[in-house]
């Protein structure tokens, strides 16, 4: 079908409004015929585009249907009446529209978009845990692979973690895999917690009979350990009146050197009700674009050298091709996906 050169210049001029700050006027150009091209095909073939808080500023603005943080999208994935979900985001998150929508075709753009916390587990270490601390219920990081999911009790994400905890019916807990998120929520809920201690010989795993309420796992993010309590302390130094968010995934020493906590939304709404003369986002850098394209009179401090190379492979180019050829597919096999949507149904339904 030919290009409506009319409806391009009009997204243009759109996305100049709202992107000309941190996307270059020629890239801009070039950007909005793809846009078109992506919002096109997405009523054709009866899609929805899921895009997470981390998506290129050009991706966020543009084509999705709706944003937000993990949990929010799984949401949205779970009420979806469109054909297709594109997931503008990494696979453990399209894996979750999966087990929430097996009926839908979920796609990803990118082949592999991966997680280092994703991959820091597999479903045999949680049989171990399993088998070591007998009847102790295990909690997963929703930022795991569907098998995962499958040996875990319930899901949560770093929206509803500390909540999802404290309602369990059980004193102890194992937490996996991020242990920073599992640091920060047994601080936030006052328990003690213990991790497995990496050895020569392998993994030495605490003792069952020891006093604890939490046993979490080794898994980091690669991004959010970089940031430093050092680095907030130099940022301070610099700028006295910034007001510092920093996402759960970040060491505790810097959760609480920080102004603020939360999952990525909920940074982004601290950010419109906070007011302050600047901000600073310990996250992945294009959230701070977002933020400020839709609040041009705040100010956002930028840490650019830190970025999620999984959600950068999502672009809008890489979309347009998704929604083009049906790739990537995201299967889950039948038997796991059902194991795996108990853990995720309960997610989901803690507010
Ligand atoms: P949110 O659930 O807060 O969006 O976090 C997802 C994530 O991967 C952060 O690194
Ligand atoms: Fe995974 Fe960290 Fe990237 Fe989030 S920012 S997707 S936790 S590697």
């Amino acid at each position: 079908m030919p290009i409506d050169e009319k409806s391009v210049q009009a997204t243009f001029e759109r996305m100049k409004e709202k992107l000309a700050e941190f996307v270059p006027e020629t890239e801009l150009r070039a950007k909005a015929e793809i846009v078109h091209k992506i919002n096109r095909l997405k009523k054709e073939r009866n899609a929805v585009i899921l895009g997470h808080n981390y998506m290129e500023p050009a991706l966020y603005h543009t084509v999705a249907d709706y944003v937000g943080d993990s949990l929010e999208l799984s949401r949205k994935a779970a009420e979806t009446d469109k054909d297709i979900i594109v997931f503008c985001g990494v696979r453990f998150m399209a894996e979750t529209a999966k087990i929430l929508s097996p009926e839908k075709t979920v796609l990803l753009p990118a082949k592999k978009a991966g997680c280092s916390l994703a991959e820091s587990i597999t479903a045999e270490d949680v049989r171990e845990l399993k088998k070591r601390y007998p009847g102790v219920p295990v909690v997963s990081y929703v930022n795991t692979y569907a098998d995962v999911k499958a040996e875990s009790d319930y899901c949560c994400t770093s929206g509803n973690a500390v909540k999802l905890v404290q309602q369990l019916d059980s004193e102890r807990v194992i937490f996996l895999p991020d242990e920073y998120l599992a640091g920060n929520v047994a601080k936030e809920s006052g328990k003690k917690i213990v991790f497995p201690l990496k050895t020569a010989a392998g993994l030495r795993y605490p003792d069952p009979n020891l006093e604890y309420a939490m046993i979490g796992w080794n898994g980091r993010c690669e991004v959010h350990e970089q940031f430093t309590v050092e680095d907030i302390k130099n940022i301070r130094r610099q700028f006295p009146d910034v007001y510092i968010l920093a996402h759960p995934e970040c060491s505790p020493e810097v959760v609480e050197a920080s102004d603020f906590s939360g999952s990525t939304s909920a940074m982004i709404k601290a950010v419109r009700e906070v007011n302050a003369s600047r901000y600073l986002l310990l996250t992945e850098c294009s959230m701070g674009d977002n933020i400020a394209a839709e609040n041009p009179n705040k100010e956002m401090l930028r840490l650019c050298s830190v970025r999620c190379p999984h959600m950068n492979e999502i672009t809008l180019e890489d979309t347009l091709e998704s929604l083009e050829k049906t790739q990537y597919v995201i299967e889950v096999p039948e038997d796991i996906r059902r194991r795996a949507l108990r853990a995720v149904e309960r997610m989901i339904a803690v507010v």
